[in-house]
């Protein structure tokens, strides 16, 4: 059975656009303690993107993900309280990276964007709904 497409799902030039933009977002990460670098993109319903890569700190506890510096970057640089379409996941080197638990909760408050990532059998495109069923919420 099909799956339904979202009415505000990114058309495949923008998701390509995403896709450059989290490439771009991973070469700015901070991770020299994992060597793991994140980067993501992040698409508002009134068309922004917003960019984010992971900031790792020697305390290894403050360490922040990408996709939450890029929520970050969208609700600071929104005039209103941003919506999400999409998100755009990649990872150097290129491991299957779903966002974290964390990540997925504080997505969840601001929409139920579409949510790309590499996951175990290659790239994988979920709405957040799927990835976190039970948020918790007000
Ligand atoms: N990381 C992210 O940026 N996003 C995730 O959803 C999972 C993990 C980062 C945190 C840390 O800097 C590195 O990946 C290894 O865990």
């Amino acid at each position: 059975m099909a799956v339904p497409v979202p009415a505000n799902a990114p058309d495949e030039s923008t998701w390509q656009t995403l896709a450059a933009a989290a490439e771009e977002a991973c070469t700015h990460a901070h991770s020299p303690y994992s060597h793991f670098a994140v980067g993501a993109a992040l698409l508002t319903r009134d068309g922004k993107v917003f960019l984010g890569c992971n900031v790792e700190n020697v305390s290894y506890g403050l360490t922040i993900c990408a996709e939450r510096n890029a929520l970050f970057s969208a609700v600071t640089g929104s005039d209103q309280r941003p919506e999400l379409s999409a998100i755009y996941i990649t990872s150097i080197p290129r491991l299957a990276a779903p966002p974290c638990g964390a990540c997925r909760q504080v997505l969840a408050e601001f929409g139920n964007p579409l949510v790309s990532f590499l996951g175990q059998e290659g790239r994988q495109t979920v709405p957040l709904s799927e990835l976190l069923p039970i948020p918790f919420v007000p």
